[in-house]
Parts: C-alpha cells; sequence; structure tokens
C-alpha cells in the first residue's frame, strides 16, 4: 500500500518500472515496489507523439490489466492530461473512477505547487496521490519540448518549492523526471516524502524507467535510459525465423500437429475428412 513506499524512505532504494499489461506485471511484481500505469503507455504503445491524447477510459483498461498481472507490487495509476486540473472535485471524480474501476492502489498527477490543493483534497478523501514534478509530458506544449528542469541556478528554488508543496500537501511519493541531479540530491534531503527519480541521478530515494526503454523495445531513448535488455532484437529474430520457416514449409513440424484418432484414421487418402477432424480439434 502507499504508506509502505513513504516508509521505505532512508532505509532501502525504492525500485520501480512502468507496466501497461497483465503479462509483465506479472515479471515485474517479483522485483518492483510499485508499477506504474503511465500515461506514456499513449506514447509507447499507441503511437502517440505526445501523452496528451490519452483518454481516461484507456488509463483504466490497461490498470485493470496491471493489476490482474501484479501480486505483492503497488499499482499506481497515471491520471491522463484533462481529467484533474480543472478543479478538486473533478480530480476526485475522476481518480475515484480509476480507483473503483481498477482496483488499483494510487493514482499519480502532474503539477506542483498548482497541484497542491488537488492532493490535499484527494488524499483527505482517501486516494493516495503520487505527484511528479520537473518534467511533466502532460504540458508538453508550454514547456516547449522534452526539455531537461533545473539545470540553471535561477530555477532551483520554483522546483524545491513545488517538492515542499507536494509533500505538504499529503502526497506519498514525488517522481522526478529529467532534473538537474544535484537538485534532486538536495530535494530528496529536504522533503519527508520519497523522491522517484527518472532522468534525476542517483540521490533519489526510488528509480523508474519505462520498461520498454530499458528492455531495449523502444526505437528512441531519452539520455537517461539505460537499456538493460536487447528485447526488440530478440523479438525481430524469433520473428523472423518464424517468417523463415512458415516460407520454407518447415513450420509447423509434425510435433506441431494434431493426429487423427487411431480408430478414425482413413483407411484411405481423403483429404476433405481429414480436413474437418483437425479443425474440429484444435478448436
Ligand atoms: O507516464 C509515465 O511513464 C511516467 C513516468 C515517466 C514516471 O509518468
Amino acid at each position: 500500500m502507499a504508506p509502505d513506499i513513504t516508509a521505505k524512505k532512508g532505509v532501502e532504494p525504492i525500485v520501480s518500472l512502468t507496466s501497461y499489461h497483465a503479462h509483465t506485471a506479472a515479471i515485474a511484481d517479483a522485483y518492483c515496489d510499485f508499477l506504474l500505469v503511465g500515461d506514456s503507455l499513449g506514447m509507447v504503445m499507441h503511437g502517440y507523439e505526445t501523452t496528451v491524447p490519452v483518454p481516461l477510459d484507456l488509463m483504466i483498461m490497461h490498470g485493470r490489466a496491471v493489476v490482474r498481472g501484479a501480486r505483492r507490487a503497488l499499482v499506481v495509476v497515471d491520471m491522463p492530461f484533462g481529467t484533474y486540473e480543472e478543479s478538486p472535485s473533478v480530480a476526485f471524480r475522476n481518480a475515484a473512477k480509476v480507483m473503483k474501476e481498477t482496483d488499483c492502489g494510487a493514482v499519480k498527477i502532474e503539477g506542483g505547487r498548482r497541484m497542491s490543493e488537488t492532493i490535499r483534497f484527494l488524499v483527505d478523501r482517501g486516494i493516495p496521490v503520487m505527484a511528479h514534478i520537473g518534467l511533466t509530458p502532460q504540458s508538453i506544449n508550454v514547456l516547449g519540448g522534452f526539455k531537461a528542469q533545473g539545470q540553471t541556478a535561477h530555477q532551483w528554488a520554483a522546483i524545491e518549492e513545488d517538492a515542499r508543496l507536494v509533500a505538504a500537501a499529503g502526497a506519498f511519493a514525488v517522481v522526478l523526471e529529467a532534473i538537474a541531479a544535484p537538485l534532486a540530491s538536495q530535494i530528496t534531503a529536504a522533503i519527508p516524502i520519497p523522491t522517484i527519480g527518472i532522468g534525476a541521478g542517483c540521490g533519489c530515494d526510488g528509480q523508474i524507467l519505462v520498461m520498454e526503454d530499458m528492455l531495449g523495445l523502444s526505437p528512441r531513448v531519452p539520455k537517461f535510459v539505460k537499456e538493460f535488455g536487447s528485447v526488440g532484437a530478440v523479438i525481430e529474430g524469433a520473428i523472423r525465423s518464424y517468417a523463415g520457416e512458415v516460407r520454407a514449409g518447415t513450420f509447423p513440424a509434425p510435433e506441431h500437429t494434431y493426429a487423427m484418432k487411431p480408430a478414425d484414421v482413413p483407411q484411405a487418402a481423403n483429404p476433405s475428412r481429414v480436413t474437418k477432424k483437425t479443425k474440429t480439434a484444435t478448436s
């Protein structure tokens, strides 16, 4: 549950990844403290250029899948753009819908100072909130691009203030995205809740990456991603072999094929009967 994540601050590093499906959730569950159903799924899985178009129903659909796959890790679902900024009560209505329909353990919203009133409103009404500051991708059209934050000293005070305000409002943890590493370390020391870094250096209380990025499945990745695997190449190799064997007629082999039941083996060649029986056996 969300308080277990907060309790890890200063005790042990917090490990997390995004997950969008039941099968990856089931694998990551054993290794991660929480799984984030990030709205990055709009870009990673659905081909959008940004996270701005992602609808609430899509988050709920993927949230349900991840909750089904996870056994012990906390599942946090991102609130997509346009579902929480208007007012605390709109945020509550949509966040409650996400919690009820997915059975997740918390939601995440982007924004510091400007969202602190909403965070307090949700937490007071039973919804654990993870905050997200620094580079907030839903504000891409205002920020002017996926740009690192806090690389000049004059930006530091506002970003640190964002962190203090979301912590004071009751967020159980805060994502620091693409923030200059010394600032992320300073924030981590300054606030009582865990900081979860993505492109924010090693001074945070925990780390998160987009799973497809760290697996080597994404065509382009930001500078802060380390590829821990080459899953894209593995998938391509498997598909290439499959296509080659189908074209060469070597797949399916006898061991992938259903035989007739002995009593039914046709006495003489009867292709139409064999086809019918084979279809029945596989359906
Ligand atoms: O949507 C997402 O995947 C995120 C992570 C980058 C933290 O918000």
